[in-house]
């Protein structure tokens, strides 16, 4: 998903010379990176720049990448070459690209690619500003080192989601946990967790403003870990401060290891109205030989008792997951596991990837990617028709039933209808009656389509 800036921040201009204050940046990849955008835009924004959703009249041009499949890669280097031509009308625009695929590929992206001005990894974000003024002095700006302290905790970032009623929170960076497919512990660094101090403040801020969604974002949340002043806390700590701040600020979080999931924080959503009745657990495979070959240090039997403690101590509570499609030396066999974990746990909702080999990783240097492209597909598509009937069980049970709704806004489709979301992350659409955004709203499920559940208000 690409996302162009659309905030406003403080502008100004260099003393004498006119600057081109005015940045432009695209977003790929996952939330991690969306909520890094905030954090680029907050740096700049303290020394004059002001973001713009017109890349034509940008000074500045970043370009905040993702390295976790082949495919992400090359759309970007599709769209490196589209800003070319920007680059070609208006040869003093500077070019940046950000983010994962930095470290990886940066003598690559100056020299093959005369267009970028500037690379920036995602741990030297706070280096941006001097790094642009010496692209603007001529000469290629460079700093992807990776850092064992950096998060970024002190810096406000600066929203750039439109509806004003639900934000992403960063509480931790980079990976320890060596899944031998995952690129993620290259680019981004070792694990470090946030301050629960900071966390706790920038989400009383959000809600102060209005916002009343919150998602606490890390690549393995579960292993969030932080001593300050002698006190150590832990995830359920951290979520358990974050869902006391108000009891009408939602609590979600992203992403959770299966190894990890502890009955401990389990038993914390349970205690709160508040934290949301949704688990995403990614399973990545339902075969104990493929799960041991991508380094998940769980089986498949232990997955299964993560979702059964799940339904004892949370019973409403929705579950998705993500699943990777024709890993190296997958067999039938073990495809055929895969799909009966999915029909077993019943997801709601997944994410479905053909394995995709990335250069560096555990699974690159030893074992052969060796699942042909169209068994990949076959595979994949498998996987994804028996989601969309999972789906659709979920969404059907749900015909009936009232669910707390919480209003993000104008539905896609008709200014008549709004949409939000309950508290397992469906989406709701319903009549506008005199609802406004950020409001509670109890809504009968009349019907669903493939991605929406429709209904009504009813007072109850
Ligand atoms: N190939 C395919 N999918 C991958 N993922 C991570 N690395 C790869 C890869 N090399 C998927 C995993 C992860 C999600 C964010 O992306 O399913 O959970
Ligand atoms: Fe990658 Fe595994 Fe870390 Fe997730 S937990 S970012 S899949 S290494």
């Amino acid at each position: 998903m690409a996302r162009g800036a659309g905030c406003r921040v403080q502008g100004a201009e260099k003393s004498g010379i006119k600057m081109n204050r005015k940045v432009y940046i695209e977003t790929y990849g996952c939330q991690m990176n969306v909520a890094d955008s905030e954090v680029v835009v907050s740096i700049l924004g303290d020394k004059g720049y002001q973001a713009t959703d017109d890349i034509n009249e940008a000074g500045l041009i970043l370009i905040n990448t993702c390295s976790i499949r082949e495919n992400a890669e090359k759309r970007i280097w599709s769209r490196l070459s589209t800003i070319k031509h920007i680059k070609k009308m208006n040869k003093h625009v500077i070019v940046g690209l950000i983010g994962c695929m930095a470290e990886r590929l940066k003598e690559r992206v100056i020299e093959a690619n005369q267009l970028v001005d500037l690379v920036v990894g995602p741990d030297a974000y706070r280096e941006l500003p001097a790094l642009v003024a010496e692209a603007e002095s001529g000469h290629k700006a460079v700093n992807v080192l990776l850092s064992h302290e950096e998060t970024y905790a002190d810096i406000t970032p600066v929203r750039m989601d439109k509806n004003g009623v639900s934000s992403f929170v960063s509480i931790m960076r980079g990976c320890n946990n060596m899944c031998s497919y995952c690129v993620v512990p290259y680019v981004r660094g070792a694990e470090r967790s946030r301050d629960p101090e900071s966390v706790i403040m920038e989400v009383t801020e959000l809600f102060k403003s209005g916002y009343r969604d919150v998602t606490l974002l890390g690549q393995n949340v579960d292993s969030y870990n932080r001593v300050s002043d002698g006190n150590k806390t832990g995830f359920p700590e951290l979520l358990e401060k974050t869902a006391q701040i108000d009891p009408l600020l939602r609590v979600r979080f992203s992403t959770s290891h299966p190894k990890d999931l502890s009955d401990d924080l389990l038993k914390t959503i349970a205690r709160y109205n508040n934290i949301c009745r949704h688990i995403h657990l990614p399973a990545q495979s339902g075969s104990n030989r493929i799960l041991k070959l991508m380094n998940r240090e769980y089986t498949r039997e232990w997955f299964i008792d993560r979702i059964n403690t799940i339904r004892s101590f949370i019973p409403d509570c929705s579950l998705s997951t993500d699943m990777i499609a024709g890993f190296c030396t997958e067999t039938e066999e073990d495809h055929l596991a895969s799909l009966s974990l999915m029909e077993w746990a019943g997801f709601d909702f997944a994410y479905m990837f053909k394995y995709s080999e990335r250069p560096g990783t555990r699974a690159a240097r030893k074992y052969p990617d060796d699942i042909p492209e169209e068994i990949k597909t076959r595979r994949l598509n498998e996987m994804i028709n028996l989601q969309n009937k999972l789906s659709a069980v979920s969404k059907k049970k749900d015909i009936g039933k009232v669910f707390e709704v919480l209003i993000e806004g104008a539905s896609k489709r008709s200014a008549e209808q709004l949409s939000g979301r309950t508290t397992q992350n469906k989406v709701v659409v319903f009549p506008k009656e005199n609802f406004k955004k950020g409001e509670y709203v109890q809504i009968r499920i009349e019907k669903s389509t493939s991605a929406t559940l429709i209904g009504k208000a009813v007072n109850i």
